[in-house]
């Protein structure tokens, strides 16, 4: 197990808010925003959740106390989303009221396809009264063009990810060049509807052709930004801040890291299978 915990921490910030904080003003003095995401997920008991919903608070006044250049992630199923919509509804809304006090902007992550019309009626409802609110779309999930048409209309602001979780083919592409061809279509047409892109990824073929479509679009710096995770091709980061680029670190921190460090090695399979060579040979 130890070596899956090496590996993770290169992608975890600390396993307490307390030791995250340094690495996070460190990313702000190289220039890197960041979007702050306290682990856990598929939360199943109420009094966990309303636990994760104080806790996303407690973070939130921290952001502010610290002063961090720092928005939040959030992923609804670690408060409630799995036990009733509406007692998810009622803990993002505690939360969205505080960060709007405090003049963060909160971003909610999208999980499984199951989670995905919740979520985003979560969003729009939301979305109305609190400008400062994203949601994210997944490029892997057929039915995203037509979600990204929606946050067009209501001009909402979004993330663009190829997408993490194990779906079927019933629901989503399975190849990699599908994938690549919904992500760029998908930002091509957020980069000129949306009133916010962030352009999540690691690929730089298609963080090249975002520049290429940017500068010819003349879309404005306020409109968009680029964003990767902790520990992924952080010269890359640095590299497009040096080019004027806004990017933003995603930052996650906390004990339940299993579940993010799985799909970040599901997505470098050449990591994964050492790994667990390692972890079942111990
Ligand atoms: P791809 O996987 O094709 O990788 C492109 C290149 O990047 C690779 O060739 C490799 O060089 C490098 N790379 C990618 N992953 C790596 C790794 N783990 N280690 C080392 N190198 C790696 N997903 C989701 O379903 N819901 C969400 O809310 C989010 N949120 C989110 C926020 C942010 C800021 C990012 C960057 C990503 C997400 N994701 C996500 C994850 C996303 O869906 C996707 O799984 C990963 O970003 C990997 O896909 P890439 O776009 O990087 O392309």
């Amino acid at each position: 197990m130890s070596l899956l915990f090496f590996l993770a921490k290169n992608h975890i910030a600390a396993e307490t808010l307390e030791n995250a904080v340094p690495r996070i003003k460190e990313l702000n003095s190289k220039g890197l925003i960041v979007t702050i995401d306290r682990l856990g997920e598929y939360e199943t008991s109420k009094k966990e959740a309303s636990k994760a919903t104080k806790e996303i608070i407690n973070i939130l006044e921290t952001i502010d106390k610290e002063r961090l250049n720092s928005s939040m992630s959030i992923k609804l199923t670690a408060i409630g989303l799995c036990i009733s919509k509406r007692f998810c509804f009622r803990n993002i809304k505690k939360i969205m009221k505080i960060a709007k006090k405090l003049r963060i902007f909160i971003r909610f992550d999208m999980e499984n396809s199951k989670y995905v019309p919740d979520t985003l009626d979560i969003y729009y409802r939301l979305y109305k009264k609190y400008k400062n609110l994203g949601c994210v779309i997944q490029a892997y999930l057929f039915r995203s063009f037509n979600d990204i048409e929606n946050i067009g209309k209501i001009k909402g602001n979004v993330r663009i990810v190829k997408g993490a979780y194990k779906e079927t083919s019933n629901t989503s592409f399975q190849t990699k060049s599908q994938i690549n061809k919904s992500y760029r279509s998908l930002l091509f047409h957020s980069l000129k509807n949306s009133s916010f892109t962030a352009i999540a990824t690691h690929d730089h073929l298609i963080i090249e052709d975002a520049k290429a479509f940017i500068k010819k679009n003349k879309i404005p710096k306020s409109r968009y930004e680029f964003q990767m995770l902790l520990g992924i091709r952080s010269n890359l980061q640095l590299k497009l801040i040096s080019q004027g680029y806004n990017v933003r670190v995603y930052v996650p921190f906390g004990k339940n890291w299993i579940g993010y460090i799985y799909r970040r090695m599901r997505e470098k399979k050449e990591n994964f299978w050492f790994i667990l060579r390692n972890v079942f040979s111990k």
